[in-house]
C-alpha cells in the first residue's frame, strides 16, 4: 500500500499544438491538502481532470492510491471526489432537491438521501435556504452546496478546482473551514489557486505551475526559502523619493525590488547571495544607506517573503509566452 495519494510521471496532455501539461510529476502525500497555483491558462485544471479520469491522458502516467488512471478508471473514480471550476448542480432545483437527486444517483435509498442531505445542507451552515432554488443562493453559498454535493460520499481523495474564485473574504473563509474539516476527516485534498494566499492558508505542500510545468515544489517553508531569507517592506514619507530608495535599496540588497501598488511603499527580497551577513545585518544596513541619502523612511519590515513573492520571482520575465497559448 503506498502512502501516495497521486503519483504521476511525466505527465502530458495537447490541444492541438499546445502542450497544455508538459511532463508533469507529483508526489501527493495521503491526508494533506496538496496546493497546484499557477496564473491562469497554466495547465490546473487540465491536469486535474486526468487525475480525476475526466480527460485521457496523452503522455506519462499517473497513479491514484496506486491505481493507474487509465488502466484501473473505475477504481480511481470508486475513491475521488471532483469539484469543478464551474458549479455542476442544477439551478432551477433548491439545495434539498440537488442534493437528494444526487444521493439517489450514487445509490442512496430515497430516506438515506434525504437524511445525508439534511445533515450536509445544515453543516454547510444552508438549513435556511434549504427550500430555496439554488439559482436565487449567493456565490458563496453556490460554493458551498457544490463541495456539499461532492461529499454525499465521502471521496478519499477530493479534487477542488479553484473553490473559492469570485468570492468574499467572508465566504472563502467559510470554504477554507470545510476544506479543513474534509481533511480532518482523512480525505486527501488536492486543490488548484491562483491565490497565493489560498495555497498558504491551506496547502501543506505546493507545485507552481505555469506553461504546463511544474517550476517549484516543495512545503511553503522551503518555497519561500528558495527566493531569499527575507522580504523588506519600506514606506516613505514621500512619494517623489521612490525612484532613489529604489536604487538604495537595488544596489545595497542586490535583488529585484518590487514597487508596491501604495506610491511610497517598496518591498525587495534579502536573498543572502554574495555576502554571508543575515538577512536581518543586511537589510539595517540598505536602512542606514536610505538614511544617508537623504530618504525619510515612516515604517520598516523584515519577514518572510509572501507567496506573491515567491511567484512573481519564480515566473519573472517569463510571461511572454503565455498569451500564444490562450485558447
Ligand atoms: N478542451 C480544450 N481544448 C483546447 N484547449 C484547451 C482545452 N482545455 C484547456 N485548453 C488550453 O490548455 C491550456 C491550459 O488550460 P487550463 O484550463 O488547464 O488552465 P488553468 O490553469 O486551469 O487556468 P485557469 O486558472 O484560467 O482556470 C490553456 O492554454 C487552455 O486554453
Ligand atoms: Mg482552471
Amino acid at each position: 500500500m503506498s502512502d501516495l495519494a497521486i503519483e504521476t510521471d511525466g505527465l502530458v496532455k495537447v490541444f492541438g499544438a499546445n502542450r497544455a501539461v508538459d511532463g508533469v510529476d507529483l508526489r501527493v502525500p495521503a491526508g494533506t491538502v496538496y496546493g497546484v497555483l499557477g496564473p491562469n491558462g497554466a495547465g490546473k485544471t487540465t491536469a486535474v481532470k486526468m487525475l480525476a479520469t475526466l480527460l485521457r491522458p496523452d503522455g506519462g502516467s499517473a497513479r491514484v492510491f496506486g491505481r493507474d488512471v487509465v488502466r484501473d478508471a473505475d477504481a480511481v473514480r470508486d475513491r475521488v471526489g471532483f469539484i469543478g471550476q464551474y458549479a455542476s448542480v442544477d439551478e432551477d432545483l433548491t439545495g434539498t432537491e440537488n442534493l437528494v437527486l444526487l444521493g439517489r444517483l450514487i445509490g442512496f435509498t430515497r430516506p438515506a438521501a434525504k437524511e445525508r442531505a439534511a445533515q450536509l445542507l445544515a453543516a454547510f451552515g444552508l438549513a435556511g435556504a434549504a427550500d430555496r432554488q439554488v439559482k436565487n443562493y449567493s456565490g458563496g453559498m453556490r460554493r458551498r452546496i457544490d463541495i456539499a454535493a461532492s461529499l454525499l460520499n465521502v471521496p478519499d481523495l477530493l479534487f477542488l478546482d479553484e473553490p473559492t474564485t469570485g468570492l468574499d473574504p467572508r465566504s472563502r473563509n467559510q470554504v477554507w473551514d470545510i476544506v479543513r474539516a474534509v481533511v480532518a476527516q482523512g480525505t486527501t485534498v488536492l486543490l488548484t489557486t491562483q491565490y497565493l494566499d489560498e495555497a498558504d492558508q491551506l496547502a501543506s505542500r505546493i507545485a507552481v505551475i505555469d506553461h504546463g510545468r511544474v517550476i517549484a515544489e516543495g512545503t511553503k517553508g522551503e518555497l519561500k526559502a528558495s527566493v531569499g531569507s527575507g522580504s523588506v517592506h519600506v514606506r516613505l514619507r514621500e512619494a517623489a523619493q521612490r525612484p532613489d530608495a529604489e536604487r538604495v535599496l537595488a544596489t545595497e540588497l542586490r535583488a529585484l525590488v518590487q514597487l508596491d501598488p501604495d506610491p511610497v511603499a517598496l518591498t525587495a527580497t534579502v536573498n543572502g547571495h554574495g555576502t554571508d551577513l543575515g538577512a536581518a545585518e543586511q537589510a539595517a544596513r540598505a536602512l542606514a544607506e536610505l538614511a544617508r541619502a537623504g530618504i525619510t523612511v515612516d515604517n520598516f519590515a523584515l519577514g518572510q517573503p509572501s507567496l506573491d513573492e515567491v511567484f512573481l520571482a519564480l515566473t519573472d520575465g517569463r510571461d511572454e509566452g503565455r498569451k500564444g497559448t490562450e485558447a
